[in-house]
C-alpha cells in the first residue's frame, strides 16, 4: 500500500512558507540487507504466533536544552529493519501485527516535514528536533516502504493501530511513550517482555553471509584507522595530550568510512595502557612508551568491529615490551586455535589463560589467590588472574559486546557455532604500583585483539591484515614512518 498521501502537505497556512516547493529527490543507495532482516522478521513470526511483536527504535536524548546527542537506533530494531546509518529515523517502532497465517509488518515512523503546513503544522522550520529545516531531509514513507521492503505508516497512527485484544510484547525501555502506551492500553506481562528481549539477543548470535560481510566493511575501515594512527604517532610525541591526536585520528576515519564508533577510543599511552578502559585519552604520547589502541569503526549498516595493537610509539619495543608482547600474542594464537564449531565458548580463555599462566610462571611472578576462587573455574590461571582480570574475548556485531541478553546456555556456557563471531583479546596489565613484579615490567601493558568468525571446521581472521607480532609490527611502522 502507497502511503504517499501521508507525506503530503495539505494546506497552505500563509506566511514566509507558503508555496513555491519543488518536488525533492532523494537518490539513496539500496538498503543490500533488507532481504536478510525480512528472513530474521520470519524467526520471529514463528517463534510468536498470535502474538503482536513491538520492536523500537528508541528516541533522542538530551545532551543539553536544545542539543541531543547523536541518534543511534538500537540494534535489535536495526537487526530486524536492516535501517541504515543516517537514515535512521528517531522514534521508529517496528510492529508485527498477527494476522491468521503469521504476522503483517509495519513500521511506524515520521513522515516528512511538509514545507507549507499540513498535518505536521508548522515542525519544518519551528521544530528543532524533527523538522526538516533543522536537520535535513528524511524519506518519505514510500521511500522507507521500497528502501527496507516494510510498509511504512506515521508514527502518529500507532495509538490507533494497536487494538487492545491482541497479546502483546514490546522491546521495554527504549521508547516510554510505548511502554505507557502499552501499560494503558493493553495487558503488559513483564515476563513476556523479558523472554522477547532475550530471543532478540539470542537471534544475532549466529551472523549470516551480508552480516559477515558487514563486519569484513567494519574491520577494513578500523584497519585504514590503524594505519592512520601510525603516521600520526610522531606529531602526537609533540603535544601535551598525545592521546587525544591519536583518537582524533582513529575517528576521523571512522566518521569518514563509517557511522562513527562501535564504542569510544581507547587510546592509552604509558602506563594508561594498564586501565581496561581507558577512555579519558588526555595523557601525553612519549618515545620509548606503548601506544595500546582499543578501537573499532561502525559501518553505516551499524556493525563494528573491534581491535586492538599494542604499538612502540618509536617503532621499536624495548626487551621487556617486547617479552610482555611475545607473551600476549602467543596467549592470543592459543586462543584463536581453540575456535571451532562445537568447542565450548570458554575454552579459547582456558587456552589463551594456560599459555599466560605457564611464561608468567616461567618469569617466576608470584601466582595469587586460590584457583577458581575468582571466576568459579577451577582453572590454574585464575592464580594470574591479577595480572589479567578480565576475559579473553565477546561476541561481536551490532554491538560492541554483542547479544549480551542472551542465556547462559546459548553464549558464554554454550558451544560455538559456525556464524559466530567473536574477538579473542588476551592482555597482561603490570600496574605500575604492583611490587610484585620486577621493576622493568611495572606499567606495561598489553592486549592483542582480533576479530574471528567460526566456520565450518574452524575459524577465519577477519582482521588478519593488520600486523599482530612483534617483528611484524616494527616492519609495518617502519614502512609508514
Ligand atoms: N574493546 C573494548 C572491549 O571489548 O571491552
Ligand atoms: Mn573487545
Amino acid at each position: 500500500m502507497s502511503m504517499e498521501n501521508r507525506d503530503a502537505p495539505a494546506t497552505a497556512n500563509g506566511g514566509p512558507f507558503e508555496g513555491g516547493w519543488a518536488a525533492s529527490d532523494l537518490k539513496l543507495p539500496p538498503v543490500t540487507g533488507a532481504a536478510y532482516a525480512a528472513k530474521r522478521r520470519a524467526a520471529v513470526s514463528e517463534r510468536f504466533p498470535g502474538e503482536r511483536i513491538v520492536v523500537p527504535s528508541g528516541g533522542l536524548k538530551v545532551r543539553s536544552n536544545d542539543f541531543d546527542y547523536p541518534f543511534r537506533p538500537h540494534s535489535a530494531f536495526v537487526h530486524l529493519t536492516a535501517e541504515q546509518g543516517s537514515q535512521a529515523v528517531p522514534d521508529s517502532v517496528l510492529v508485527l501485527e498477527p494476522t491468521g497465517s503469521g504476522h503483517s509488518v509495519t513500521l511506524f515512523t515520521r513522515p516528512r516535514s511538509p514545507r507549507d503546513g499540513g498535518p505536521n503544522g508548522t515542525e519544518f522550520h519551528s521544530d528543532r528536533r524533527y523538522g526538516e529545516f533543522w536537520t535535513g531531509r528524511r524519506r518519505t514513507l514510500s521511500e522507507t516502504a521500497d528502501a527496507l521492503g516494510i510498509e511504512a505508516a506515521p508514527r502518529d497512527d500507532l495509538d490507533r493501530a494497536l487494538r487492545p485484544d491482541v497479546p502483546t510484547r514490546v522491546l521495554r525501555g527504549e521508547d516510554p511513550r510505548v511502554d505507557a502506551l502499552i501499560d494503558a492500553r493493553l495487558s503488559p506481562s513483564p515476563h513476556a517482555d523479558a523472554e522477547l528481549a532475550q530471543f532478540l539477543s539470542e537471534l544475532r548470535l549466529v551472523k549470516d553471509d551480508w552480516e559477515i560481510g558487514q563486519l569484513r566493511t567494519a574491520v577494513d575501515c578500523t584497519i585504514a584507522a590503524f594505519h592512520d594512527v601510525v603516521g600520526e604517532l610522531d606529531h602526537a610525541t609533540r603535544l601535551a595530550r598525545g592521546e587525544r591526536w591519536i583518537e582524533g585520528t582513529f575517528n576521523r576515519r571512522a566518521r569518514l568510512g563509517g557511522y562513527g564508533l562501535g564504542f569510544e577510543t581507547i587510546a592509552a599511552a604509558g602506563a594508561h595502557a594498564c586501565v581496561l578502559h581507558w577512555m579519558r585519552n588526555d595523557g601525553p604520547v612519549r618515545d620509548g612508551d606503548l601506544l595500546l589502541l582499543d578501537a573499532g569503526v561502525e559501518a553505516d549498516s551499524f556493525y563494528t568491529a573491534d581491535i586492538t595493537r599494542t604499538l612502540p610509539v618509536n617503532g621499536r619495543f624495548t626487551d621487556a615490551q617486547r617479552r610482555v608482547h611475545d607473551l600476549v600474542s602467543a596467549a592470543q594464537a592459543a586462543g584463536a586455535a581453540a575456535l571451532r564449531p562445537g568447542a565450548r565458548y570458554g575454552a579459547f580463555h582456558d587456552a589463551a589463560m594456560r599459555v599466560i599462566a605457564e611464561g608468567l610462571d616461567a618469569w617466576g611472578l608470584p601466582p595469587h589467590g586460590r584457583p577458581g576462587a575468582a571466576s568459579g573455574s577451577s582453572s590454574e590461571a585464575d592464580l594470574y588472574r591479577r595480572y589479567t582480570v578480565c576475559g579473553s574475548g565477546h561476541m561481536l556485531g551490532l554491538d560492541c559486546h554483542d547479544c549480551a541478553g542472551a542465556r547462559n546456555e546459548t553464549y558464554l556456557g554454550g558451544t560455538l557455532k559456525a556464524g559466530h563471531v567473536l574477538t579473542v583479546e588476551p592482555g597482561l596489565y603490570f600496574q605500575p604500583d604492583d611490587l610484585t613484579v620486577p621493576e622493568e615490567l611495572r606499567g606495561i601493558g598489553v592486549r592483542i585483539e582480533d576479530d574471528f568468525v567460526i566456520t565450518a571446521d574452524g575459524s577465519l581472521c577477519l582482521s588478519s591484515a593488520l600486523p599482530r607480532g612483534a617483528d611484524e609490527v616494527e616492519t609495518w611502522m617502519a614502512s609508514l614512518r
